[in-house]
C-alpha cells in the first residue's frame, strides 16, 4: 500500500546554468556563471573561458523537447526548472525584457502541458547577471531589489497562468557561505564584511517578498515557496554544550525559513547579527514587506546531515552540500564525502512541519556518483543500483514522514538527468536517470542513454510509492 497522496508531484530538478548551455545565443547576457569555470572551488575569472563546461552544459536549449519527452517517459508529474535571469534581462538592469528569452520558456512550457507535467520554476538559481555583480556588487546593493522584482513580474505576467508552482531563491541561505555564486557578490568572500554579507541576504529576503506580492496581483492562482538548502544538525555527543551548539548551527539554515514563514527575523538571529557586530538598515515599508507578504509554501533540497559539538577538539570536519560540517562518525559518505543520511530527511520533514505548518516540497534529493557507461544487449545503459538504493532509502523515509502526518507535495531529485555539478562544475559528478555522453574535458557526442534507474523511478512513480522496498 502506498502511503502517498495521490496527488504527490513526483519529478525531477535542474538548473539552467547545468543544463541548457547555449550561453549566449538567443540575446542572452552573460552571468555569473559564465567566469566560474571551476565552481565555487576557485576565484572567479576576469572572463568567459573556454574550459567552462556551463557554454555548452547538456544543450538542454536545443534538446529541451526530446529531454522532456524522456521525463514523461518516466511519468513525470513536475518538472523543475529555473529560468535564466540573464536570458529575459541580459544586463539586469534593463527595462524592456529580451523576447527571443521570453519565447524559449514558453516553448519549454509548452512541451511540459503536451506531456501533462506541470512546471515548478525557479526564479534565481545562481545565475546573477554578471553585469549586476561587476556594476552593482550583486545584492549586496538595495538596487538589485528593483532590478529582480521586475523580472518577476515579467515572469508572472507572462507564465502566470502556465506556471502554479514558483519559487524565489534557489537555497537563498547559502549565500552566506558562497556569496558570489548565490548572492552575486563581486567582493572576494575574505574581503566581504558581515555587514555587507547579511545586507546582501536581507535584500533578497525584501526581493522574495515582494516578488510574492507581485505573484498575487498578477497570477492570483500561483504559490509560491521559498527554497532552503537543507542540512539537519546533530549533537555530536548528549552533553547539553553540544545540543545548545548543534541548534545555534542549525538555526543559521533555520532562521531563512522562519522569516519567510512568520514574515520576521527571529530573536535568535537579530542577537547574532548583533554579536558579530552587523549593523542592517531595514525599513519600516520593507518590515511591512516582510509580514504581509509570507509563502505559501516551504521548500528545500536535501543531501547531507552533519555534526556538532562546542568541544573545539572534538571538531572533525568534513566536507557537506556547499558548506563543512562536523563528521558524523556513524553515517557513510558519497564519492565526494557528503554523509548519507536517509532517516535525517523524515527529521527534516518533520521539524519543518511542527515548526511551519506550512506543506512542504523536496526539491532536491539525489547521489552525486561516477557512473560506469556500459553495454548490455546492445543497448548503453549504467547499472547504477548504488543510486536506486540511495533514492529507494529516502523516499521510504518520505513515506515515513507523510505516515506522521507531515504534509509533503511532492519529491523532485535533482538532476533528473546528468548535468554539470554547481560547486565543482564536473559533468563525472552524475546525478541522473538519464546519462549523458559529455565528459569533464569537454568531449562525448551528447547523446542520451537510460540507466537502470530510469525503469526503476518510473515505477516508483507509476505505484505512487507501492513499489519502494522498505
Ligand atoms: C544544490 C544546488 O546545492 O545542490 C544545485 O541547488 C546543485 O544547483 C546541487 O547542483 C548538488 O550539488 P553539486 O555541487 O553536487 O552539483
Amino acid at each position: 500500500m502506498s502511503r502517498f497522496p495521490d496527488d504527490f508531484l513526483w519529478g525531477g530538478a535542474t538548473a539552467a546554468n547545468q543544463i541548457e548551455g547555449a550561453y549566449n545565443a538567443g540575446g542572452k547576457g552573460l552571468s555569473i556563471q559564465d567566469v566560474m569555470p571551476h565552481g565555487v572551488t576557485t576565484p572567479r575569472t576576469p572572463l568567459p573561458t573556454d574550459d567552462n563546461l556551463k557554454q555548452i552544459a547538456i544543450d538542454f536549449y536545443h534538446r529541451y523537447a526530446d529531454d522532456i519527452a524522456l521525463f514523461a517517459e518516466m511519468g513525470f508529474k513536475t518538472f523543475r526548472f529555473s529560468i535564466a535571469w540573464s536570458r529575459i534581462f541580459p544586463l539586469g538592469d534593463e527595462t524592456e525584457p529580451n523576447e527571443e528569452g521570453l519565447a524559449f520558456y514558453d516553448r519549454v512550457l509548452d512541451e511540459c502541458e503536451k506531456h501533462g507535467i506541470e512546471p515548478l520554476v525557479t526564479i534565481s538559481h545562481y545565475e546573477t547577471p554578471l553585469h549586476l555583480t561587476e556594476k552593482y556588487d550583486g545584492w549586496v546593493n538595495h538596487d538589485l531589489i528593483g532590478f529582480y522584482e521586475r523580472y518577476a513580474r515579467v515572469l508572472f505576467a507572462r507564465y502566470g497562468t502556465r506556471v502554479k508552482y514558483w519559487l524565489t531563491f534557489n537555497e537563498i541561505n547559502s549565500v552566506l557561505h558562497s556569496p558570489l555564486m548565490s548572492g552575486g557578490i563581486n567582493t572576494p568572500a575574505d574581503q566581504l564584511s558581515k555587514t555587507d554579507l547579511y545586507q546582501a541576504v536581507h535584500n533578497e529576503l525584501v526581493a522574495s517578498a515582494l516578488a510574492t506580492k507581485a505573484a498575487r496581483e498578477l497570477a492570483p492562482s500561483a504559490q509560491v515557496g521559498c527554497m532552503i538548502l537543507s542540512m539537519p544538525v546533530y549533537p555530536l555527543s548528549p552533553d547539553p554544550d553540544d545540543v545548545m551548539a548543534a541548534l545555534t548551527t542549525e538555526r543559521t539554515n533555520l532562521a531563512f525559513g522562519d522569516i519567510h514563514v512568520r514574515g520576521e527575523y527571529p530573536g535568535y538571529y537579530l542577537r547574532s547579527l548583533s554579536e558579530q557586530g552587523v549593523n542592517l538598515v531595514i525599513t519600516d515599508e520593507e518590515r511591512a514587506l516582510l509580514k504581509e507578504n509570507t509563502v505559501d509554501f516551504v521548500s528545500f533540497s536535501y543531501y547531507v546531515s552533519v555534526a556538532e559539538t562546542a568541544d573545539e577538539s572534538k571538531r572533525v570536519v568534513g566536507p557537506g552540500n556547499l558548506f563543512p560540517g562536523v563528521r558524523n562518525p556513524t553515517l557513510k559518505a558519497s564519492e565526494w564525502g557528503w554523509q548519507i543520511d536517509p532517516v535525517g530527511l523524515r527529521i527534516v520533514l518533520n521539524q519543518f512541519w511542527d515548526r511551519w505548518q506550512k506543506p512542504l516540497f523536496i526539491v532536491e534529493n539525489g547521489l552525486g556518483a561516477r557512473d560506469q557507461l556500459v553495454e548490455i544487449d546492445g543497448q548503453k545503459t549504467v547499472v547504477d543500483d548504488y543510486r536506486i538504493v540511495y533514492l529507494n532509502d529516502h523516499l521510504v523515509q518520505v513515506g515515513e514522514a507523510v505516515a506522521d502526518g507531515v504534509s509533503v507535495m511532492g519529491y523532485t531529485t535533482w538532476g533528473c538527468i546528468d548535468l554539470v555539478s554547481a560547486s565543482t562544475a564536473e559533468l563525472s559528478k552524475r546525478y541522473g536517470f538519464i546519462y549523458v555522453d559529455r565528459n569533464d574535458d569537454g568531449t562525448g557526442s551528447l547523446d542520451r542513454y537510460k540507466k537502470k534507474s530510469f525503469d526503476w523511478y518510473a515505477e516508483v512513480i507509476r505505484s505512487n510509492g507501492a513499489s519502494l522496498t522498505q
